[in-house]
């Protein structure tokens, strides 16, 4: 009798795409979750390891995906039948990740979402949720009342990041690269194109920037928060270096601070897991652009160029 097969996408070469393999299901072992894929998300995360520039990478040939969704079809430790979403335990890092139909996976990557709940958010969602509700709570601790410029704040932490700001309480100015991701910034905040971005379209200092995007505009950002405020650096889509004059770092009195999901993860699981009945309600919005397996390199293209909006996400059912 002929193994089942399965499709994956498996990376051969660092700097090229991944390509799509016809390969056995793996066999359920103890300790490990055999899962049927519904969804997967392809993040900036993603993209820096297939192009081999992030501090953790796989041996090749490898599966990529560091988050997934899909229905448990063997385990010990999760009900055969349910909806789960996949991530953690170094998959698509150190071990084979979720781009493909099925993944087999550590039990412990493995957590239950509520049935009925769209496959896409479930593989996609805790990323962005997670690092917003880290940027805003637990590294820049912002309070209510206080100003709070977010850039790329039409993408999926960015977007996230003005929502859970503005219930905090704060006053919320959304900075966007360009003007087609204008309507894309959510209410009620001001949304403002970065090249029109001065202390004066802003309205005077803000007292936090969470900064989605990195390179040139953290380095326009640090000069518009005011003396013993906060920067909180999320991500470097658009450079991994800037420079600093000291002099000018110390007189502007204002604290960088990194924001590491991967090291905040558990500290902030229990609220960005309430975060998801919000998006899923509508209360919250994080939108998702969904692609065919075999239409990867339209996904990485667009997530590459900045024009998606929100999350990317490949359909696997
Ligand atoms: N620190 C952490 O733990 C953590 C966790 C999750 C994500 N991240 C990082 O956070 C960043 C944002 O993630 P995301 O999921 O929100 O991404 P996203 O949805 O793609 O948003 C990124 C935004 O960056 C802007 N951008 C500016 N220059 C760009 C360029 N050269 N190429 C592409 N985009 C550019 C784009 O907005 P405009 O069109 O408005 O310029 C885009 O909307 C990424 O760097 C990601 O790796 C970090």
């Amino acid at each position: 009798m002929s193994h089942p097969t399965s499709q994956s996408l498996v990376l051969e070469e660092f700097g090229t795409l991944p390509r799509l393999v016809e390969r056995p299901v793996p066999e359920p072992r103890p300790g490990h979750t055999l899962v049927r894929m519904k969804a997967a998300a392809v993040s900036h995360l993603d993209l820096n390891v297939i192009d081999g520039k992030f501090g953790i990478l796989p041996d090749l040939p490898a599966v990529p995906g560091t988050a997934g969704s899909g229905i448990v079809l063997a385990s010990d430790a999760h009900p055969e039948g349910s909806l789960v979403r996949l991530s953690g335990k170094a998959l698509g890092l150190r071990r084979d990740g979720t781009w493909g139909d099925h993944a087999l996976v550590p039990d412990a990557a493995v957590e239950a979402v509520p049935e009925g709940t769209d496959p896409a958010l479930a593989c996609s969602f805790f990323s962005p949720a997670g690092t917003a509700w880290a940027s805003v709570h637990a590294v820049a601790d912002v309070q209510p009342g206080e100003r709070v410029l977010v850039t790329g704040a039409a993408g999926a932490v960015g977007a996230l990041t003005v929502q859970i700001a503005v219930r905090a309480g704060a006053e919320v100015i959304g900075v966007v690269g360009r003007p087609a991701k204008l309507p894309h910034v959510p209410a009620p905040a001001k949304a403002l194109l970065a090249a029109d971005l001065s202390a004066d379209a802003i309205g005077g200092p803000v007292d936090v920037v969470v900064d989605t995007v990195g390179g040139p505009v953290l380095r326009d950002s640090l000069p518009l928060v005011r003396p013993r405020g906060r920067v909180a650096l999320v991500g470097y889509t658009a450079g991994r270096e800037f420079t600093v004059d000291l002099a000018d770092f110390l007189l502007a009195d204002v604290s960088l601070l990194p924001v590491n999901l991967m090291t905040r993860g558990k500290e902030v699981a229990a609220d960005t897991r309430r975060l998801l009945d919000d998006l899923t309600s509508g209360e919250l919005t994080l939108p998702v652009e969904r692609h065919r397996i075999d239409g990867l390199a339209e996904a990485v293209a667009r997530l590459r160029s900045g024009e998606a909006v929100g999350k990317v996400v490949l359909d696997l059912g």
